[in-house]
């Protein structure tokens, strides 16, 4: 941990002005200097020793609005973060978030020179970190390799973040994990879980339902003759910069020691939710309702994949999230 600094209770609320986004989270800016809310279901206060670039609150001007400090817990760190996956989907826009609050991350993926399968500079990337967030995934879904992937790759990343001191391990997994063990995909991902909460590292596990990314791969895989054939459980997809939020947020914050549940804000029936978004996007297959279909193969119960405790529910509908630019996604 670089750096820990109380907020003085003596600022007011009305030298504040704040933007509010995704998780409850709020940015201000105070006297030329940095600070950042994050609220999931606990409330902290980060206070940066830096002067906001001018762009700080760019584009969420419109959404300005006065927040409360005196109710908050002051705490603040700044550390070093590493993301294993750093350059995937969820990845990139960690990298960009926690960057974004000045914390040093360090992106752990092939790509950029660090394996977690053979452990090709994993030692010098977790060097002094503080905190490793894993949105690995591996590069084919073979149901053994997938398994091998998420043992060998998991196993590597904690015990390089034993070997470096590593404080917080945090994990993204998938809701309903242990519902469908008829896919190997789902047993890989209760394994990589396992593997995480006995590691004596404290950890996070966060649980997100599909990806709304994901929604094309499913249809597709969902296809036959032209038309997709959809199940009739519930879906609720969840936005990959909703979830990027709130990874980014769990990772600042300390180890929950738990599994919590991410989701977006629609639950519907599958085939309703990805029919409507093909319909939206200009798709002409045909849908058709299946209580057969399943999930890639395997047989789904009604809320198989949708979280049914205590969740995080993202700010994006699908349809606000088709909507968006495409650079935005
Ligand atoms: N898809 C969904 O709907 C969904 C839902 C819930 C949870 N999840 C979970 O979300 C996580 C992230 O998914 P994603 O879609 O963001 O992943 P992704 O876009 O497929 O990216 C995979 C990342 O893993 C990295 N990687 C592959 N092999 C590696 C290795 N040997 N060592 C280190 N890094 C390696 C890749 O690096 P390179 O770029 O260098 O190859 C890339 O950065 C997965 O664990 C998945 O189980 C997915």
């Amino acid at each position: 941990m670089r750096s820990r600094r109380h907020v003085p209770r003596s600022y007011g609320q009305d030298s504040l002005t704040s933007t509010a986004s995704g998780f409850g989270q709020l940015q201000s800016r105070m006297e030329g200097k940095v600070v950042r809310f994050v609220g999931l279901g606990y409330a902290s206060v980060y206070l940066v020793e830096r002067p906001a670039p001018d762009d700080f609150l760019g584009e969420a001007k419109p959404e300005l609005m006065r927040a409360t400090l005196i109710p908050l817990v002051p705490k603040e760190k700044i550390m070093k973060i590493v993301i294993a996956g750093g350059t995937g989907l969820i990845g990139r826009k960690l990298v960009s978030l926690l960057s974004n609050r000045f914390h040093e991350v360090v992106v752990a993926s092939p790509s950029a020179g660090v394996n977690s399968i053979t452990g090709v500079g994993l030692e010098k990337a977790f060097e002094g970190a503080d905190v490793v967030v894993d949105v690995t995934n591996p590069p084919t879904f073979d149901p053994a390799a997938v398994m091998d992937f998420f043992t060998t790759s998991t196993k590597n990343l904690l015990s390089a973040g034993k070997n470096a001191g590593v404080t917080h391990h945090v994990v993204l997994s998938i809701v309903g994990t242990d519902s469908l063990p008829q896919n190997g995909y789902f047993v890989a991902k209760v394994a990589q879980e396992k593997l995480v909460q006995e590691s004596g590292i404290p950890y996070s596990i966060v649980r997100a339902t599909q990806f709304m990314e994901f929604m094309g791969t499913i249809a597709d895989g969902a296809t036959a003759d032209g038309e997709v054939r959809l199940s009739t459980a519930n879906f609720q997809p969840i936005a990959a910069d909703d979830l990027a939020e709130l990874l980014a947020d769990v990772a600042a914050y300390f180890p929950l020691n738990r599994i919590v549940d991410a989701a977006g804000p629609d639950r519907g029936r599958m085939c309703d939710l990805i029919g409507g978004y093909l319909a939206s996007i200009g798709d002409t297959r045909i849908v058709k309702a299946d209580p057969e279909a399943g999930y890639f193969g395997c047989p789904l119960d009604e809320n198989s994949l949708v979280p049914l405790g205590d969740r995080r529910i993202g700010s994006l509908n699908i349809e606000k999230w088709s909507q968006r630019p495409k650079a935005a996604a």
